[in-house]
């Protein structure tokens, strides 16, 4: 089997390295097409070192954009390369506008899209990665829903066949990557951190940080936060605090460390020893339950309702109120900072990766990889 696999930004790496890895364990070296959605080291060379990854084979440099430039020149490019190439799958995971590039040019040169965390759905159509799960899900043939709940709402669309429940990939990750983390990044020293004494924050969500109003109200959470905190800050945030002339604010904020976004050794190092993450990231939230680590995300939903539901996470929007009295909490009542470690992991036992590659690799011996015609017949 020839399988072709397009990602381009951070958590596409972090989350199909595992894949990669499973194809490798079983002789097939896969196609590996790197949109160049991210391109600074720190949001990507980083990763594919880290992770180990073999040799990018395309690395079609789309960069930033508009959503519709982006995706527009990420699919002239993509298309390219598979007319080339002609995989008999078109790998993609995740909900990024990599991911409906991918998705669209591959399913009309009638090569089928298998899609790896299919079915999230956040309920909020003002997002574009809402636009783009939904699009990708509905393009795909072959759909790995992380959980039963991910399946539930592919099923309420109307997608029932080829649907596989098999765990998240990020599980994968973080197995395969914390001990080799805990072992070889020194970032708390780095930092002069101490284990369970700082929180670590993330966010970059358009809906955070493209408005002044959003983005005042995030920096006046990190003022008053009441202990130490380390935000390893992404591009677009950064960005938008110098437009909006908030970054001096920032930076002055004495129990705040502000770093360049990590690789993810030092990352999940900074992650298993914080005392409370703040969030709006995905893979955060993921990896927060995964870690037994309390988890605020900054968000009005989540496409991740499983975290919630366990005890892990909590939605506190950008609303500092919420946020104070939440740390608070964790800080004062023993009982309910035990309880939000304790919150059962809902994303699998960390074999995603096979499952994906031994299913796509079964159907394919079968030749029932293909597109069909229609859904509903
Ligand atoms: C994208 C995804 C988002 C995902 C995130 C992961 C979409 C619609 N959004 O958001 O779902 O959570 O990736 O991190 O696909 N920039 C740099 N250097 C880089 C990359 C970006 O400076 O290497 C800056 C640019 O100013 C760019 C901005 O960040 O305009 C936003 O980048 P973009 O890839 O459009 O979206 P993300 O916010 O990264
Ligand atoms: N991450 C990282 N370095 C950072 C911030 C995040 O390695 O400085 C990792 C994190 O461990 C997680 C992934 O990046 O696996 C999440 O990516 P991001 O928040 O950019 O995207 P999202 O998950 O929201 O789509």
């Amino acid at each position: 089997m020839k399988p072709a696999l397009v990602f381009g930004t951070r958590p596409e790496m972090i989350k199909l390295a595992p894949v990669i890895r499973s194809f490798l364990e079983r002789g097939v070296r896969p196609l590996l097409i790197h949109t160049g959605q991210h391109y600074d080291y720190e949001m990507s060379s980083v990763f594919l070192r880290e992770l180990e990854l073999p040799p990018i084979d395309y690395h079609l440099e789309v960069g930033s954009g508009t959503q519709a430039e982006q995706t527009g020149k990420a699919m002239i490019e993509i298309e390219k390369v598979l007319m080339e190439e002609e995989p008999d799958v078109t790998i993609v995971q995740g909900d990024t506008n990599t991911v409906l590039a991918g998705a669209l040019a591959s399913v009309k040169l009638k090569i089928p899209v298998a899609h790896v965390e299919a079915g999230l759905r956040s309920f909020d159509r003002t997002m574009p990665e809402e636009i783009n799960r939904i699009l990708a899900d509905h393009a795909s043939d072959v759909l790995f829903p992380p959980t039963e709940e991910a399946r539930k709402n592919l099923e309420r669309e109307g997608i029932t066949e080829n649907v596989y429940v098999t765990g998240n990939t990020i599980v994968d990750a973080v197995l395969q990557n914390s001990v080799v983390a805990e072992r070889k990044s020194d970032i708390l020293e780095r930092l002069s951190l101490k284990s369970g004494e700082y929180i670590l924050i993330t966010a970059h969500r358009a809906e955070n940080t493209d408005s002044k109003e959003n983005l005042s109200r995030l920096v006046e959470i990190l003022e008053s936060l009441p202990m130490r905190a380390v935000y390893p800050m992404h591009p677009r945030t950064r960005r938008r605090l110098n437009e909006f002339d908030l970054w001096e604010r920032v930076a002055s904020i004495e129990h705040l460390i502000v770093t360049k976004p990590l690789g993810y050794l030092d990352f999940l190092k900074l992650e298993k020893n914080a005392f409370a993450v703040m969030t709006d990231s995905g893979g955060v939230q993921e990896e927060a339950i995964i870690l037994n680590v309390p988890c605020l995300t900054l968000r009005y939903n989540t496409e991740r309702p499983e975290t919630v539901k366990a005890g892990g996470n909590v939605l506190v929007g950008l609303e500092k109120g919420r946020v104070l009295h939440y740390l608070d909490l964790l800080l004062s009542d023993r009982n309910f900072y035990r309880r939000m470690r304790e919150a059962e992991n809902p994303f699998g036992d960390g074999k995603a990766g096979e499952r994906i590659v031994e299913i796509l690799l079964g159907l394919y011996e079968r030749e029932k990889l293909r597109i069909k015609s229609s859904r509903f017949i």
